[in-house]
Order: C-alpha cells, then structure tokens, then sequence
C-alpha cells in the first residue's frame, strides 16, 4: 500500500547493491516508485532488482563506478528511456575503508575517498538537473555522515568528503529552489552494513567507532536510514530544502 505520493515516480539510487541504497530501493519500490539501481557491485545490484520484481515492483540495473562520467551518462540515459524521467536522485554510493588521521592519509586514500564521496554524486547531480528543471522540479538527496557535521566521527579523507556532500546539499537548496529542486541530507550514525565490517581498525581514527554503540545503544538499521530518505524525498517533504538530518538515536545531539 502506497502512500508517500511517490507512485510511477522514475528514482535512483546509488549504491543500492547493499546496506542503505539497497533498503531504499526496497522502500521506494514499495511506495510504488520505479527504481534505478546504480552500483559497482553487479551480483548485489542484481539481486536488489530481483527482489523489487518479486514483490511487483519495477526496477533496472546499471553497473559500474559512479566516479566515471560515462556510467553517469548511462544511468541518467537508461532512467530517462526506460523510467520515463528522473524525479528523484539519491546519492548514497560511498566508501569508507579506512579512517585514517589527516597525517595517516596518503595522496591515493584522498583521492580515491573525494571521488567516490564527493565528485561521483557532484557528476549524477550535474546530470540528472537539465531532465529535473526541465520537468518542473525534482528532489535529490545525499546520505551525508555525521562526519559531514563534526570532526570526530571518521578518518580526514571521509570527513572532508561529507562535508563536501553537506556543502552541495546547501549550494542546491539555495541555487534552483524557484526551479522546485529540493536538496537535503541525512547524517547517519553507524548503521549496520558492509562498510562499517569492512573498515580497517589498525588506525588511529578508527578509535572513534569503538565507543558508538555505548553512546548511541545500537546501530541503526538501513531501513531506519531508507524511511528517512524515502521521507525528504516525498511530497511529505515539500517545504524541506537545505537540511541535513541526523540519524543517530541522538548520537550527535
Ligand atoms: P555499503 O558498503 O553496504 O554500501 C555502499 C554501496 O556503494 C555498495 O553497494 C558499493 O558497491 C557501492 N559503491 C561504492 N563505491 C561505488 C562506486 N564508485 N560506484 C558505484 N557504487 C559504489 O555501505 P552503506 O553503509 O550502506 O553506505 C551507504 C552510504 O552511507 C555511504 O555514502 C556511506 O558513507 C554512508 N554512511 C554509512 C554509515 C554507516 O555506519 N553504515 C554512517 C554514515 C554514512
């Protein structure tokens, strides 16, 4: 049962082979969304439009990394052809392999962080606003970090880059809020997915995750960051533009 206003709508999401992108994918799908599912991780981003298919859903795959314009072009392409137009982008794709203090970070760490994080989403955005403005308006949101808020959350690379997408979110809000684009963000805490298992704990930044679960409870879970996405994009959304929302159990308050 649909309820969000966002039925028939032609939505992508990035990052949606696991974690928080595939939650989202899932809860657009529901809403009666179609979804296009971007990622690098093709088995992942497979079996996330097999899944929206068993349930009735309509969904596509584009597979390949979000930092090269070329893929960008094919998923703006393949949204407009095959969803009849892009009403919604998430920019959710992100790494976060190591947190490394600034004097820990080497030039292939930063640069590998800034392109995933930060220029990938620069690149789809820069894309998909010609087909928004042209249709009258849209909505985008970024999965930002709380290390896009505050200093102490993860390693330099990765809090740069999320300060990064706040600033963007910001700059959107403010440039094409007469056109009827909205921009926001959410800030999750730690949540529950790969990248949080994969993080490499032998630096000196990886301290600061240690002690989230004592101070948050728990991790949250995707679909707890998906609902809050799903809601900033939403018609229930419409006078949000510019914010950045934690999610965090209060981690940050
Ligand atoms: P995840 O690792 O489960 O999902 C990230 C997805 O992005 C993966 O499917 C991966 O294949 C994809 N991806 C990575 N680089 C890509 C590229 N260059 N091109 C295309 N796809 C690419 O992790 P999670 O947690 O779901 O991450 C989603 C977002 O949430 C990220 O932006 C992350 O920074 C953010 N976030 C996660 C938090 C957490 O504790 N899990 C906390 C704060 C923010």
């Amino acid at each position: 049962m649909s309820s969000a206003g966002l039925e028939g709508r032609g939505v992508v999401v990035t990052g949606a082979a696991s974690g928080i992108g595939r939650a989202t994918a899932l809860r657009f799908a529901e809403e009666g969304a179609k979804v296009l599912v971007a990622d690098l991780n093709r088995e992942g981003a497979e079996a996330t439009v097999e899944d929206i298919g068993k349930s009735g859903g309509v969904a596509l795959a584009v597979v390949g990394d979000l930092s090269d314009q070329a893929v960008v072009d094919r998923v703006v392409g393949r949204t407009v052809e095959a969803l009849g137009g892009v009403d919604v982008l998430v920019n959710n794709a992100g790494i976060m392999d190591r947190m490394s203090t600034l004097g820990e970070t080497d030039d292939a760490e930063w640069e590998r962080v800034l392109r995933v994080n930060l220029t990938a989403p620069f690149l789809l955005t820069r894309a998909v606003l010609p087909h928004m403005l042209a249709a009258g308006g849209g909505s985008i949101v970024f999965t930002a970090s709380e290390a896009g808020l505050r200093g102490g959350a993860a390693g330099a690379a990765y809090t740069a880059s999320k300060h990064g997408v706040v600033g963007l979110v910001k700059s959107l809000a403010v440039m094409y809020r007469e056109q009827g684009i909205r921009a926001n963000a959410i800030a999750p805490g730690g949540t529950a997915t790969h990248i949080i298992d994969g993080v490499d704990l032998s630096t000196r930044g990886a301290a600061t995750l240690r002690p989230y679960q004592a101070v948050a409870g728990r991790y949250a879970e995707p679909e707890e960051q998906a609902a809050a996405i799903v809601f900033l994009a939403s018609p229930a959304a419409s006078n949000i533009s510019g914010a950045v929302l934690p999610v965090d159990n209060g981690w940050s308050a």
